[in-house]
Protein backbone atom coordinates (compact mmCIF):
# COMPACT_ATOMS: atom_id res chain seq x y z
CA UNK A 1 0.00 0.00 0.00
CA UNK A 2 1.49 3.23 -0.86
CA UNK A 3 0.16 6.56 0.49
CA UNK A 4 0.82 10.05 -0.97
CA UNK A 5 -0.08 13.31 1.42
CA UNK A 6 -0.32 16.80 -0.62
CA UNK A 7 -0.70 19.51 2.11
CA UNK A 8 -2.35 22.91 0.02
CA UNK A 9 -5.34 21.77 -2.31
CA UNK A 10 -4.97 24.94 -4.56
CA UNK A 11 -4.18 24.68 -7.87
CA UNK A 12 -0.98 22.95 -8.14
CA UNK A 13 -1.75 21.05 -5.09
CA UNK A 14 -5.00 19.95 -6.09
CA UNK A 15 -3.21 19.06 -9.63
CA UNK A 16 -0.86 16.98 -8.53
CA UNK A 17 -3.36 15.14 -5.98
CA UNK A 18 -4.97 14.33 -9.36
CA UNK A 19 -2.19 13.22 -11.63
CA UNK A 20 -1.62 11.18 -8.87
CA UNK A 21 -4.44 9.43 -8.55
CA UNK A 22 -5.85 9.32 -12.18
CA UNK A 23 -2.48 7.67 -12.90
CA UNK A 24 -3.05 5.69 -10.24
CA UNK A 25 1.07 6.48 -8.85
CA UNK A 26 -0.10 5.57 -5.29
CA UNK A 27 -2.66 3.61 -3.97
CA UNK A 28 -4.12 6.29 -1.34
CA UNK A 29 -3.36 9.91 -1.93
CA UNK A 30 -4.45 12.45 1.09
CA UNK A 31 -5.13 16.01 0.20
CA UNK A 32 -5.20 18.65 2.84
CA UNK A 33 -5.84 22.48 3.29
CA UNK A 34 -6.20 24.62 5.60
CA UNK A 35 -9.61 26.39 4.21
CA UNK A 36 -13.03 24.68 5.16
CA UNK A 37 -14.08 22.06 2.80
CA UNK A 38 -11.98 22.89 0.32
CA UNK A 39 -10.08 19.40 0.27
CA UNK A 40 -12.99 17.60 0.55
CA UNK A 41 -14.80 19.23 -1.84
CA UNK A 42 -11.90 18.53 -4.69
CA UNK A 43 -11.51 14.74 -3.48
CA UNK A 44 -15.16 14.44 -3.72
CA UNK A 45 -14.71 15.85 -7.41
CA UNK A 46 -12.42 13.96 -8.47
CA UNK A 47 -13.31 10.53 -6.76
CA UNK A 48 -15.92 11.15 -8.83
CA UNK A 49 -14.41 11.13 -12.13
CA UNK A 50 -12.69 7.79 -11.17
CA UNK A 51 -15.37 5.23 -13.17
CA UNK A 52 -15.21 8.17 -16.29
CA UNK A 53 -11.02 7.82 -16.44
CA UNK A 54 -11.05 3.82 -15.08
CA UNK A 55 -8.48 4.96 -12.27
CA UNK A 56 -9.15 3.00 -8.14
CA UNK A 57 -6.61 5.36 -6.04
CA UNK A 58 -8.34 5.96 -2.83
CA UNK A 59 -8.59 9.77 -2.34
CA UNK A 60 -9.38 11.43 1.09
CA UNK A 61 -9.42 15.32 1.64
CA UNK A 62 -9.66 16.75 5.08
CA UNK A 63 -8.79 20.11 6.99
CA UNK A 64 -5.77 20.44 8.98
CA UNK A 65 -5.95 17.16 10.21
CA UNK A 66 -2.73 15.82 9.68
CA UNK A 67 -3.92 12.57 11.82
CA UNK A 68 -5.36 11.42 8.27
CA UNK A 69 -1.93 12.16 7.08
CA UNK A 70 -0.10 9.39 9.15
CA UNK A 71 2.12 6.41 7.37
CA UNK A 72 2.80 8.56 4.05
CA UNK A 73 5.33 7.73 1.98
CA UNK A 74 5.88 10.65 0.56
CA UNK A 75 4.73 13.96 1.35
CA UNK A 76 4.30 17.15 -1.38
CA UNK A 77 4.21 20.32 0.32
CA UNK A 78 2.49 23.15 -1.90
CA UNK A 79 1.40 25.37 1.24
CA UNK A 80 1.44 28.93 0.39
CA UNK A 81 0.98 31.76 -1.36
CA UNK A 82 1.80 32.09 -5.21
CA UNK A 83 3.27 35.02 -7.30
CA UNK A 84 0.92 37.29 -8.91
CA UNK A 85 2.15 38.56 -12.05
CA UNK A 86 5.20 41.14 -11.79
CA UNK A 87 6.25 39.82 -8.49
CA UNK A 88 9.43 37.25 -8.45
CA UNK A 89 9.22 34.14 -6.60
CA UNK A 90 11.83 35.19 -4.04
CA UNK A 91 9.28 37.92 -2.98
CA UNK A 92 6.93 35.65 -1.38
CA UNK A 93 9.29 34.47 1.72
CA UNK A 94 8.02 36.34 3.99
CA UNK A 95 4.63 34.70 4.11
CA UNK A 96 5.65 31.29 2.96
CA UNK A 97 8.41 30.34 5.61
CA UNK A 98 6.38 30.32 8.14
CA UNK A 99 3.77 27.93 6.73
CA UNK A 100 6.59 25.56 5.27
CA UNK A 101 8.19 25.13 8.29
CA UNK A 102 4.48 24.87 10.36
CA UNK A 103 3.35 22.00 7.85
CA UNK A 104 7.03 20.23 7.61
CA UNK A 105 7.05 19.75 11.43
CA UNK A 106 2.80 18.59 11.79
CA UNK A 107 3.91 16.02 9.15
CA UNK A 108 6.75 14.44 10.87
CA UNK A 109 4.71 14.14 13.63
CA UNK A 110 2.46 11.22 11.77
CA UNK A 111 4.80 9.93 9.03
CA UNK A 112 7.86 10.03 10.31
CA UNK A 113 9.47 8.28 7.67
CA UNK A 114 8.22 10.09 4.38
CA UNK A 115 9.94 11.75 2.03
CA UNK A 116 9.10 15.18 1.51
CA UNK A 117 8.91 17.03 -1.98
CA UNK A 118 8.86 20.85 -1.97
CA UNK A 119 6.98 22.97 -4.32
CA UNK A 120 6.19 25.92 -2.44
CA UNK A 121 8.08 29.55 -3.98
CA UNK A 122 11.18 30.52 -3.19
CA UNK A 123 11.30 26.47 -4.27
CA UNK A 124 15.09 26.50 -3.54
CA UNK A 125 15.27 28.01 -0.15
CA UNK A 126 11.84 26.41 0.94
CA UNK A 127 13.90 22.96 -0.05
CA UNK A 128 16.56 24.55 2.39
CA UNK A 129 14.23 25.48 5.35
CA UNK A 130 12.67 22.34 5.18
CA UNK A 131 15.82 20.18 5.34
CA UNK A 132 17.09 22.13 7.64
CA UNK A 133 13.82 22.64 10.03
CA UNK A 134 12.94 19.23 10.07
CA UNK A 135 16.86 17.30 10.71
CA UNK A 136 16.16 14.98 7.96
CA UNK A 137 18.94 12.89 6.28
CA UNK A 138 19.48 15.15 2.84
CA UNK A 139 17.75 12.19 0.49
CA UNK A 140 14.63 12.78 1.88
CA UNK A 141 13.66 16.32 1.22
CA UNK A 142 13.47 17.01 -2.85
CA UNK A 143 12.69 20.41 -4.24
CA UNK A 144 10.87 19.72 -7.97
CA UNK A 145 11.52 22.91 -9.64
CA UNK A 146 14.21 21.12 -11.75
CA UNK A 147 11.46 18.68 -12.85
CA UNK A 148 9.34 21.18 -14.35
CA UNK A 149 12.21 23.77 -15.48
CA UNK A 150 13.34 20.62 -17.86
CA UNK A 151 9.74 19.96 -18.91
CA UNK A 152 9.24 23.72 -20.29
CA UNK A 153 13.10 23.31 -21.32
CA UNK A 154 12.21 20.36 -23.52
CA UNK A 155 8.33 22.04 -24.85
CA UNK A 156 9.96 24.97 -25.84
CA UNK A 157 12.92 23.01 -27.60
CA UNK A 158 10.13 20.47 -29.47
CA UNK A 159 7.94 23.30 -30.56
CA UNK A 160 11.46 25.17 -32.00
CA UNK A 161 11.84 22.13 -33.56
CA UNK A 162 8.72 21.14 -35.10
CA UNK A 163 8.83 17.46 -33.45
CA UNK A 164 7.37 15.29 -30.97
CA UNK A 165 8.10 16.73 -27.10
CA UNK A 166 8.13 12.95 -26.07
CA UNK A 167 11.41 12.78 -28.08
CA UNK A 168 13.55 15.71 -26.64
CA UNK A 169 15.94 15.09 -23.56
CA UNK A 170 16.90 18.52 -21.69
CA UNK A 171 17.87 19.51 -18.60
CA UNK A 172 17.50 22.86 -16.35
CA UNK A 173 20.01 22.50 -13.33
CA UNK A 174 20.84 25.77 -10.79
CA UNK A 175 18.02 27.79 -8.96
CA UNK A 176 14.24 28.13 -10.04
CA UNK A 177 14.07 31.22 -10.56
CA UNK A 178 13.73 33.93 -13.53
CA UNK A 179 17.39 34.37 -13.49
CA UNK A 180 18.71 31.41 -11.81
CA UNK A 181 18.01 28.41 -13.65
CA UNK A 182 20.32 27.22 -16.09
CA UNK A 183 18.97 25.21 -19.28
CA UNK A 184 21.87 22.76 -20.40
CA UNK A 185 22.26 23.29 -24.15
CA UNK A 186 25.09 21.40 -24.53
CA UNK A 187 23.02 18.22 -23.42
CA UNK A 188 20.09 18.58 -24.92
CA UNK A 189 18.97 16.34 -28.15
CA UNK A 190 16.62 15.27 -30.32
CA UNK A 191 16.60 11.65 -30.46
CA UNK A 192 20.71 11.78 -29.87
CA UNK A 193 21.59 14.66 -32.14
CA UNK A 194 22.75 17.47 -30.26
CA UNK A 195 19.73 20.57 -30.72
CA UNK A 196 22.67 23.18 -31.27
CA UNK A 197 22.95 20.89 -34.51
CA UNK A 198 19.39 21.63 -35.25
CA UNK A 199 18.70 25.31 -34.08
CA UNK A 200 20.43 28.20 -35.11
CA UNK A 201 22.08 30.07 -32.57
CA UNK A 202 19.37 32.61 -32.09
CA UNK A 203 16.51 29.90 -32.01
CA UNK A 204 18.21 28.16 -28.61
CA UNK A 205 18.92 31.49 -27.39
CA UNK A 206 15.31 32.15 -27.80
CA UNK A 207 14.51 28.78 -26.39
CA UNK A 208 16.83 29.26 -23.15
CA UNK A 209 15.24 32.97 -22.73
CA UNK A 210 11.39 31.28 -23.01
CA UNK A 211 12.47 28.68 -20.23
CA UNK A 212 14.09 30.86 -17.79
CA UNK A 213 10.47 33.13 -17.79
CA UNK A 214 8.60 30.22 -17.91
CA UNK A 215 6.62 30.73 -14.83
CA UNK A 216 6.30 34.84 -15.18
CA UNK A 217 4.96 34.43 -18.64
CA UNK A 218 2.22 31.73 -17.55
CA UNK A 219 2.06 34.32 -14.40
CA UNK A 220 1.24 37.08 -16.24
CA UNK A 221 -1.01 35.67 -18.73
CA UNK A 222 -3.42 33.59 -15.76
CA UNK A 223 -2.43 36.46 -13.34
CA UNK A 224 -1.67 33.62 -10.91
CA UNK A 225 1.41 30.84 -10.69
CA UNK A 226 0.67 27.73 -13.35
CA UNK A 227 -0.74 24.85 -12.14
CA UNK A 228 -0.98 21.84 -14.73
CA UNK A 229 2.91 21.59 -15.09
CA UNK A 230 3.98 22.30 -11.61
CA UNK A 231 1.61 19.87 -10.49
CA UNK A 232 2.43 17.43 -12.95
CA UNK A 233 6.30 17.53 -12.55
CA UNK A 234 5.68 17.24 -8.29
CA UNK A 235 3.95 13.72 -9.66
CA UNK A 236 6.43 12.76 -11.95
CA UNK A 237 9.04 12.85 -9.12
CA UNK A 238 6.80 11.20 -6.07
CA UNK A 239 6.22 8.39 -9.56
CA UNK A 240 10.02 7.56 -9.64
CA UNK A 241 10.07 7.91 -6.16
CA UNK A 242 7.27 5.11 -4.94
CA UNK A 243 7.88 2.97 -7.95
CA UNK A 244 11.98 2.95 -7.26
CA UNK A 245 12.13 4.28 -11.04
CA UNK A 246 16.10 5.76 -10.49
CA UNK A 247 15.39 8.13 -13.33
CA UNK A 248 17.74 10.94 -13.43
CA UNK A 249 15.61 14.19 -12.67
CA UNK A 250 16.84 17.25 -12.24
CA UNK A 251 15.75 18.70 -8.56
CA UNK A 252 16.52 20.68 -5.65
CA UNK A 253 19.27 18.73 -3.52
CA UNK A 254 21.85 19.73 -0.29
CA UNK A 255 24.59 19.57 -1.29
CA UNK A 256 27.83 18.69 0.34
CA UNK A 257 31.01 19.55 -1.90
CA UNK A 258 28.62 18.50 -5.70
CA UNK A 259 29.01 20.97 -8.26
CA UNK A 260 31.70 22.80 -6.32
CA UNK A 261 28.79 23.90 -3.49
CA UNK A 262 27.76 23.31 0.08
CA UNK A 263 25.37 23.98 2.54
CA UNK A 264 22.99 24.95 0.35
CA UNK A 265 19.88 23.26 -1.85
CA UNK A 266 20.02 23.77 -5.34
CA UNK A 267 18.53 22.44 -8.61
CA UNK A 268 21.20 19.27 -10.09
CA UNK A 269 20.69 15.99 -11.76
CA UNK A 270 19.39 13.46 -8.99
CA UNK A 271 18.97 9.96 -9.57
CA UNK A 272 15.86 9.58 -7.78
CA UNK A 273 14.49 5.98 -6.48
CA UNK A 274 12.66 4.91 -3.07
CA UNK A 275 15.05 6.16 -0.58
CA UNK A 276 14.74 9.66 -2.39
CA UNK A 277 17.60 11.47 -3.98
CA UNK A 278 20.39 8.02 -4.26
CA UNK A 279 23.06 9.51 -5.65
CA UNK A 280 23.58 13.57 -7.52
CA UNK A 281 24.92 12.84 -10.54
CA UNK A 282 27.77 14.38 -12.08
CA UNK A 283 27.53 16.16 -15.32
CA UNK A 284 30.73 17.64 -15.33
CA UNK A 285 30.06 21.29 -16.58
CA UNK A 286 32.46 23.32 -18.59
CA UNK A 287 34.07 26.62 -17.29
CA UNK A 288 30.83 28.50 -18.81
CA UNK A 289 28.68 26.16 -17.38
CA UNK A 290 30.60 26.31 -14.01
CA UNK A 291 30.29 29.77 -13.84
CA UNK A 292 26.80 30.42 -14.42
CA UNK A 293 25.98 27.67 -11.89
CA UNK A 294 28.12 29.82 -9.65
CA UNK A 295 26.62 32.47 -10.29
CA UNK A 296 22.49 31.00 -9.60
CA UNK A 297 24.14 29.48 -6.07
CA UNK A 298 24.92 32.92 -5.15
CA UNK A 299 21.49 33.98 -5.66
CA UNK A 300 20.29 31.31 -3.76
CA UNK A 301 22.28 31.55 -0.90
CA UNK A 302 21.39 35.17 -0.95
CA UNK A 303 17.45 34.73 -0.69
CA UNK A 304 18.44 31.60 1.67
CA UNK A 305 19.66 34.36 4.02
CA UNK A 306 16.80 36.47 4.30
CA UNK A 307 15.02 33.27 6.63
CA UNK A 308 18.03 34.26 9.52
CA UNK A 309 16.35 38.00 8.93
CA UNK A 310 13.07 36.72 9.85
CA UNK A 311 14.39 34.04 12.50
CA UNK A 312 12.75 30.98 10.83
CA UNK A 313 15.94 29.36 11.21
C1 LIG B 1 6.26 28.01 -11.73
O1 LIG B 1 7.38 28.19 -12.19
C2 LIG B 1 4.85 27.81 -9.70
O2 LIG B 1 7.19 28.26 -9.56
C3 LIG B 1 6.17 27.67 -10.28
O3 LIG B 1 5.24 28.04 -12.42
Amino acid sequence: MSKVTVVGAGNVGATCANVLAFKEIADEVVMLDVKEGVSEGKALDMIQTATLLGFDSKIVGCTNDYAQTANSDVVVITSGIPRKPGMTREELIGVNAGIVKTVADNILKYSPNAIIVVVSNPMDTMTYLALKATGLPKNKVIGMGGALDSSRFKCYLSKALDVNPTEVEGMVIGGHGDTTMIPLTRFANYKGRAVADLLSKEALDKVVADTMVGGATLTGLLGTSAWYAPGAAAAYLVESIIHNQKKIIPCCAFLEGEYGQEDICIGVPCLIGKNGIEAVVDYKLNAEEAALFEKSAAAVRKTNSVLKEINVL
